[in-house]
């Protein structure tokens, strides 16, 4: 049995948050219809933030309520959340899974979110507290777990202490993000190998952003640190408009396809997966698509013909 990797694509947030056009609620629907269609297990589907902040993530409540009209759609949808406000909107919009935002800079909690670092964390523990009673689970991801666009590297001594008192108070999943795509993977290989010593791998993810080509590198030294739950956005789409410098998250495109070849099963459908890559193109009109796109789609011809 070949050994299951957990992709989320969180292009629909962490991509479109960040694009020049802003997508309709339709087309928001179709993008995260046909990477599901694909067979990706889990979607970012969008945020619950201030929509002066964000505008792009303005009518997340609609996009989880034209959801459940879809007969056929069952993908696990996660919101991402900034704040106690924003927990209640996801839940009160029927998110069953939550991702909330932590900090290993003090810079970026104030422009992301207006509070520190340990006002996150104190209002995380609030979030999960009611989380659990409310049958929410709650994923807390570490921003700039790597380097911070204001302050500089990152200790990982202080992501390591953050990661533990998460683990401790109950998180579901802990995830650390390199936000703007710093991180390389020596550094990744130590920090990961560290926390799956002392935690053991099932609830930790990674999510990468690709900025200096070492988007996949990174994924595969988490994976050799025994890493199975990552974060990837359709055709490479993304960014963080607070946080300068970062670009597009590693693409699914390339993440299902290397994880595949190694022979992890993502339970993605290449085929299909190259749809969904070419719808998020012709909607946005800027989402790069994965390095391996060109490659995978001549290989798909090439088995067709
Ligand atoms: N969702 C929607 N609206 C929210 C909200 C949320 N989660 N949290 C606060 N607001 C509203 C407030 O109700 C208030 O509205 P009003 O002016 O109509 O009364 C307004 O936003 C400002 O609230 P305030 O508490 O003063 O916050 P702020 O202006 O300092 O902004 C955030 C703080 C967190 C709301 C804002 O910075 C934000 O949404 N950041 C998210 C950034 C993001 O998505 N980053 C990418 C992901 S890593
Ligand atoms: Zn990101």
């Amino acid at each position: 049995m070949p050994e299951a990797v957990l992709i989320t694509d969180v292009g629909p947030r962490d991509g479109l948050q960040n694009q020049p056009k802003i997508l309709t609620i339709e087309q928001r629907i179709a993008l995260i219809g046909a990477i599901a269609e694909a067979g990706v297990p889990q979607i970012e589907v969008g945020s619950f933030v201030s929509p002066r902040a964000v505008p792009a993530m303005a009518g997340t409540d609609q996009v989880f309520a034209a959801l459940s009209q879809q007969p056929y759609y069952s993908t696990p949808s996660l919101a991402l959340i900034p704040n106690m406000k924003g927990y209640e909107l996801a839940r009160d919009a029927g998110a069953k899974t939550v991702t909330m935002v932590l900090y290993a800079s003090d810079g970026m909690a104030q422009k992301n979110a207006a509070m520190t670092m340990a006002q996150a964390e104190d209002i995380t523990i609030d979030i999960l507290k009611l989380a659990k009673q409310e049958g929410i689970q709650v994923i807390a991801t570490v921003a700039v777990a790597f380097a911070c666009p204001f302050d500089g590297a990152t200790d990982p001594k202080l992501v390591e202490t953050i990661a533990g008192k998460f683990i401790q108070a109950g998180a579901d999943q802990l995830v650390l993000a390199d936000t703007i795509g710093s991180a390389h993977p020596q550094q990744v290989r130590d920090i990961t190998a560290s926390l799956v010593k002392s935690h053991g791998a099932a609830q930790l993810g990674c999510h990468f952003h690709d900025t200096r080509a070492m988007g996949l590198a990174n994924v595969f030294a988490a994976v050799e640190s025994g890493i199975r739950r990552f974060d990837s956005s359709i055709a490479g789409l993304g960014g963080c408009p607070f946080a300068p410098g970062a670009s597009g998250n590693v693409a699914t495109d390339d993440i299902a396809m290397m994880l595949g070849q190694m022979g992890f099963d993502t339970g993605i459908d290449i085929n299909k997966l190259m749809q969904a890559s070419d719808l998020a193109q012709q909607l946005t009109g800027t989402a790069p698509g994965g390095r391996s796109k060109p490659w995978l789609q001549g290989h798909l011809a090439k088995i067709a013909s």
